[in-house]
């Protein structure tokens, strides 16, 4: 493996907690909050999936929106247009999760430049990143508007080498996301895969080179040169 030169971060449930709305659709719909996040989440993935094989570029707002029109309907609740657009804006105000900000200064201190690459557009990534006040931590801010297509399509992991102008095997890419963490292994990352919730990595064909179980474990292990 050859040393890591830039850590190039996924954004949306690696970094940014993707529940951190669950008390936004509480407040809506008493006892469904988590139900709804989580039905929301996945239908949000799966319409970037589709998308992408359909040629049929969105943006990840739209799709998000999209995601939360099919979960209210199919959970058969009431989705108002102020409802709507208040749950939307809460995807713009995603909390990061508790260890990210002082791990990441750690990782800075270390001299690495840090970047996103998210399925996310321009405007989604730099209003999640600014209201956290992260913004300042990152080289580059890396949205799949560029190409048109979503990861884990090849194209997206290829702005990050152009970008940083690295090489894939001098990247550490780290996702939460292990389908994402799986597209990156084949595009020729190393990659760390962050598993907080004792998840099930996929079966993809492909396995990350470390595991954590938050981002504050990463700065001793590219210490120690696991990675
Ligand atoms: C991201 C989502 C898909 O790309 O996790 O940030």
């Amino acid at each position: 493996m050859t040393r890591t030169k830039a850590i190039v971060f996924d954004l949306y449930g690696t970094l940014y907690d993707v529940h951190s709305v669950v008390q936004q659709c509480e407040a809506f719909y008493p006892g469904r909050g988590m139900q709804l996040s989580v039905m929301w989440r996945q239908k949000q993935l799966e319409y970037t999936w589709l998308r992408s094989l359909m040629g049929q570029y969105i943006s990840f707002e739209q799709a998000t929106h999209d995601a939360l029109v099919y979960s209210c309907r199919h959970l058969k609740l009431d989705l108002d247009t102020a409802t709507c657009d208040t749950l939307c804006k809460a995807y713009l105000n995603l909390s990061a999760y508790p260890e990210v900000p002082d791990a990441l200064q750690r990782l800075n201190d270390m001299g690495l430049p840090l970047a996103i690459l998210s399925n996310g557009s321009d405007f989604s990534i730099q209003s999640v990143v600014t209201s956290s006040g992260l913004q300042d931590n990152f080289s580059h801010l890396l949205s799949v508007e560029r190409v048109g297509v979503f990861k884990p399509d090849p194209r997206v992991y290829t702005l990050a080498c152009q970008a940083l102008e690295l090489t894939a095997d001098e990247i550490l890419f780290v996702s939460s996301n292990a389908w994402d963490a799986s597209g990156a292994r084949h595009f020729g990352f190393n990659v760390c895969w962050i598993n907080r919730h004792d998840n099930t990595f996929d079966e993809l064909g492909a396995t990350p080179h470390v595991v954590v179980a938050g981002l504050d474990e990463l700065p001793a292990l590219i210490d120690a040169g696991r990675c």
